[in-house]
């Protein structure tokens, strides 16, 4: 393969992924042999290069000499011992979601205070759980909600997640803020209740948050600067309120990676020193949320092709997983690398589209992309499925079985 085939086709290549001898291998190990052994579908996920993904993050904050913490989003993979590597790996605490998540930290070990709650929705049940672990920090996202915490944990120091209404992600269906309504955070006109609810609790307002979207990319920074601009308003409101004591501002996650040949890495310096330079002169700390890039493109899915058939004007290769196991494609239409398991000994390309075993249309995993030609029987590792894989995973047709492999 020359150097332009190179970068157009296998981009993704790695100090830790690529052929060796003619066999993908990840981490040191050669994928082929792993999926004979564990069968398809299988995950594989590589513990060296989650480290280093948040190493990465540890050095970027660090050196902005901002004080930071960082909470690893449990809900883009909660594989439980991948979960007890964080764990042991002291590198981050936990962002749960759900009473389950909450649960979970604690079970592999996390402190309370290690743990931080953003959830929506909120039922009684769920804030009675919050109630019971009194050392949980809790971002609220709405006026309900912090009534019904008030009223159970009098006097808490809380967090209010809010509506920055500008978003950011992979494409428009991955932001969550911008000109359309959504259900998240706090909007400026309810921010004088929410703070006035927080006070008649006795709750006091110490963070801000908020969460733009999923897959923020290096083009997308100017955006999280305009973002901070419109946090800004919400802090001014609370420098007038007893109840507001704001010493921290959570930045959510959404911390995007390369998904094509022409996505450039985010500088993480840059994003870095954009939230230091608006927490300094404020005295504030930051918090991240970051799940996807965490573990994204440390995990890999290996699949067998079962079948290759041209139908009509498209050349259809069906394998032997389906949305159930990765959906952001079907959901999300976000592009996947996809590359077979042995090398490919011809520089011809076809295109093809790759479709699961799920009797729904949208089940399709990549359109009308350039692979080598494919036999029924070969195997194909499905890039970058780390994060929001087995985490989603569901049992559509009963086709939901898989197993995960930690290296
Ligand atoms: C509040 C909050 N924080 C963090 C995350 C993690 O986002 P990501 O996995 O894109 O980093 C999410 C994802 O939905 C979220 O809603």
């Amino acid at each position: 393969m020359n150097q332009n085939d190179k970068a157009q086709f296998e981009w993704w290549v790695r100090e830790d992924l690529g052929y060796v001898n003619g066999r993908l291998h990840f981490d040191g190990r050669d994928l082929l042999s792993l999926a004979h052994e564990a069968k398809t579908p299988t995950f594989v996920y590589s513990t060296a290069r989650i480290r280093a993904n948040l190493e990465r993050l540890h050095r970027a904050l660090a050196d902005t000499a901002v004080p930071y913490h960082i909470y690893y989003a449990l809900k883009a993979n909660r594989f439980l011992p991948l979960v007890s590597f964080l764990r042991f790996s002291g590198l981050c605490g936990i962002d749960a979601c759900s009473p389950g998540e909450v649960l979970l930290a604690r079970q592999v070990g996390f402190a309370e205070d290690e743990i931080s709650f953003t959830g929506t929705s909120l039922a009684n049940e769920d804030l009675d759980l919050l109630q019971r672990h009194p050392g949980v920090w809790v971002n609220l996202d709405s006026i309900s909600a912090i009534r019904r915490l008030g009223q159970r944990c009098h006097g808490r120091d809380i967090g209010l997640r809010i509506n920055p209404q500008i978003g950011a992600g992979y494409n428009p269906l991955l932001e969550y803020a911008g000109e359309q309504t959504t259900k998240f955070g706090i909007y400026r006109e309810q921010f004088p209740e929410a703070l006035a609810i927080a006070n008649q609790f006795g709750l006091t307002v110490k963070t801000l948050h908020f969460h733009i979207g999923s897959g923020f990319q290096q083009r997308h920074l100017p955006k999280v600067a305009q973002v901070l601009a419109q946090v800004d308003w919400f802090l001014q409101q609370c420098t007038a309120e007893q109840c507001a004591s704001v010493t921290t501002l959570d930045v959510g996650g959404g911390l995007g990676v390369p998904l094509t040949a022409v996505d450039e890495p985010l500088n993480l310096a840059e994003w870095a020193g954009i939230l230091a330079d608006y927490a300094r002169p404020r005295g504030l700390t930051i918090c991240i949320e970051p799940g996807d890039y965490v573990v994204k493109d440390a995990g890999v899915l290996l699949t067998q092709v079962n079948t290759v058939e041209q139908k009509r004007d498209k050349l259809f290769v069906g394998i032997n997983a389906g949305f159930g196991l990765q959906n952001l494609h079907a959901y999300y239409r976000l592009p996947f690398a996809i590359t077979p398991l042995l090398a490919p000994t011809t520089s011809h390309r076809q295109t093809v589209t790759i479709a699961g075993h799920i009797n729904e249309a949208l089940d399709l995993f990549a359109e009308d992309i350039p692979l080598p030609p494919l036999a029924e029987g070969d195997y194909l590792a499905i890039l970058n499925v780390g994060g929001y894989g087995s985490a989603n995973s569901s049992a559509h047709c009963l086709r939901g079985e898989f197993s995960e492999y930690l290296l």
